[in-house]
């Protein structure tokens, strides 16, 4: 079965939908999404969105505690871009019917509600109470089914990207093969522009405050097709999940900190003084590592977040939704700390494209989580990925408005089973589910070191090994096509891993504790190359 479109999305969350949205006043739109429309990465954000929109507030500060956090990897010239164009990007999602919490200040005049973030100067973080998530992808979602030339495509999810180099062309990607995952048929989508907007890959790792979608799907498929990925080893680790047998990564945001919080051990010594002259709201490496530090020295389970200087009033009013759901766990925010643990959040790397979104093969953009702009070098700015989003598809959508194109479409053939037969063994696919997610914990979490990483290498090998051999014998299967994309990133991951050796942001390693100068450049690993640093 065959579908045209002149762009074809993949996933729809933040940066998916602005991008469709803007691309559909130039030409027809599909997107392809895994499950239910809203079952995205975006829908679970929390914390909200930082942009300058308070006047005492300058976009150079907002550069320079990007650039801080991220540890002399960022792009310059992009973080200016995207810090710039974040107010104006903004005032889009307002025009679209997103609903952000005001404040009334004391002249009786009404302005946005900001929070503040960890390594944030000032509060710049815009909310929809402590859902923000869930109300921009309601706006941005009513306004796409609206949209006359945007069809959905639910519950069906990219097997592997259509480059024409394949069968002898040019590099250049032409559309998607697309499984239906109900009706279990492969279709050949072919699109004037094809777009990755899969969000992050945080089921690589046993522990994360991601959805179950976040398996890194964009990325390992655009390094199949020979795409550049940069700066993997950049694995941003949140510091606060719900720690609870019950709770399925829930996460505690930032925002709490923000507003005060403070980090307890189990006796009541507050610790992060002493790791970070900012404390608790030190930016979130610092904080993830201080957590993995503390709990290791204390053999404790968990460390606490505690809110108890507020009253319980401002509590429930500012975090109704967080308030709420540890409640359902039986833990009551207004009495006593919050059991929290850190866990896997934000990808820092993805593919590597320029200011509008463009990889390096033509015909195929990525943007948001996916995408490795240069925003957020070795370690991500809280609340500047809904951000990036918004802008980068914003820009993207800009520039590929203009390439839709009436050209006839190429020859390629449908996807072909060949002798694949239905699956009859899916614990090859849990085993090494779970044996992958434990030994990326283990050996390629918060702190690494080069013994530790080499053993993951081997082990993701024999694992990947496997995996390619039930993926060609088998009909392909949303587990399997998922199970496939988290073993690549895992081996994205510890090769860009291996070539750093130094210790910057995000990646922490105990045989190279210092940071080289010499080393402040990306990781590059293209298929067939291998990683090494540019
Ligand atoms: C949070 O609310 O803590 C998450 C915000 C972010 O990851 O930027």
């Amino acid at each position: 079965m065959r579908e045209t479109t002149d762009f074809l999305v993949l996933g729809s969350g933040i940066a998916g939908l602005t991008l469709a949205l803007r691309a559909a006043e130039s030409g027809d739109v599909m997107i392809v999404t895994k499950r239910a429309r809203d079952d995205a990465n975006t829908t679970w954000a929390q914390g909200g969105i930082s942009a300058v929109l308070d006047p005492t507030d300058t976009f150079e500060a907002h550069v320079a505690d990007t650039l801080t956090a991220g540890a002399g990897l960022c792009k310059r010239d992009i973080v200016e871009v995207c810090v710039r164009e974040g107010p104006a990007r903004i005032a889009d999602l307002v025009a679209l019917g997103t609903r952000f919490t005001r404040a009334v200040d004391a002249d009786g005049q009404s302005h946005f509600e900001l929070g503040r973030e960890g390594g944030h100067s000032a509060r710049r973080v815009v909310h929809a109470g402590d859902i923000t998530g869930r109300e921009v992808e309601r706006a941005l979602l009513e306004a796409a089914e609206a949209h006359p030339r945007i069809r959905f495509f639910e519950h069906h999810m990219a097997v592997d990207l259509i480059t024409l180099s394949k069968f002898g062309g040019p590099d250049v990607c032409v559309g998607a093969y697309v499984l239906d995952t109900q009706r279990a048929v492969v279709l050949t989508v072919l699109a004037r522009q094809t777009v990755l907007a899969t969000g992050g890959a945080g089921k690589v790792y046993l522990y994360t405050s991601n959805p179950d979608v976040a398996t890194g799907d964009g990325v390992a498929m655009a390094y199949r097709a020979g795409a550049e990925v940069a700066n993997m080893e950049f694995y941003q680790f949140h510091p606060t999940v719900l720690y609870h047998p019950q709770a399925k990564s829930f996460l505690i945001s930032e925002a709490l900190r923000g507003e005060g919080g403070v980090l307890r051990l189990e006796d009541g010594t507050a610790f992060m003084k002493k790791h970070h002259p900012m404390a608790d709201l030190a930016p979130r490496d610092v904080v993830a590592r201080a957590i993995d530090y503390e709990m290791k020295r204390t053999g404790e389970d968990c460390v606490w977040l505690d809110m108890t200087h507020h009253t319980a009033d401002f509590l429930r009013h500012r975090f109704p939704n967080i308030h709420a759901e540890c409640l359902r766990y039986g833990v009551d925010m207004t009495e006593r700390p919050i059991p929290v643990v850190p866990a896997a959040h934000y990808c820092c790397g993805g593919v590597t494209t320029d200011a509008h979104g463009r990889t390096s093969i033509p015909g195929l953009w990525a943007v948001g989580e996916v995408a490795c702009t240069g925003l957020h070098g070795a370690n991500r700015l809280a609340s500047n990925s809904l951000l990036e989003g918004l802008v980068f598809g914003s820009r993207a959508a800009d520039l590929l408005s203009g390439a839709s194109g009436d050209e006839a479409w190429p020859e390629v053939p449908d996807w072909d089973t060949g002798k694949a037969a239905p699956s009859d063994e899916a614990v090859v696919v849990t085993q090494n589910w779970d044996e992958l997610r434990r030994l990326m914990w283990n050996y390629v979490g918060i702190v690494r070191s080069d013994r530790r990483l080499q053993r993951a290498a081997r082990r993701i090998a024999l694992l990947q090994e496997e995996i390619r051999e039930y993926y060609w014998n088998h009909l392909v299967t949303l587990d399997m096509l998922e199970l496939r994309n988290i073993a690549t990133v895992a081996e994205l991951i510890v090769a860009s891993a291996l070539c750093r050796k130094e210790s910057r942001g995000l990646h922490y390693t105990l045989d190279h504790l210092e940071t080289d100068l010499t080393q402040a450049r990306d990781s590059v690993v293209k298929r067939g190359v291998g990683a090494h640093l540019r």
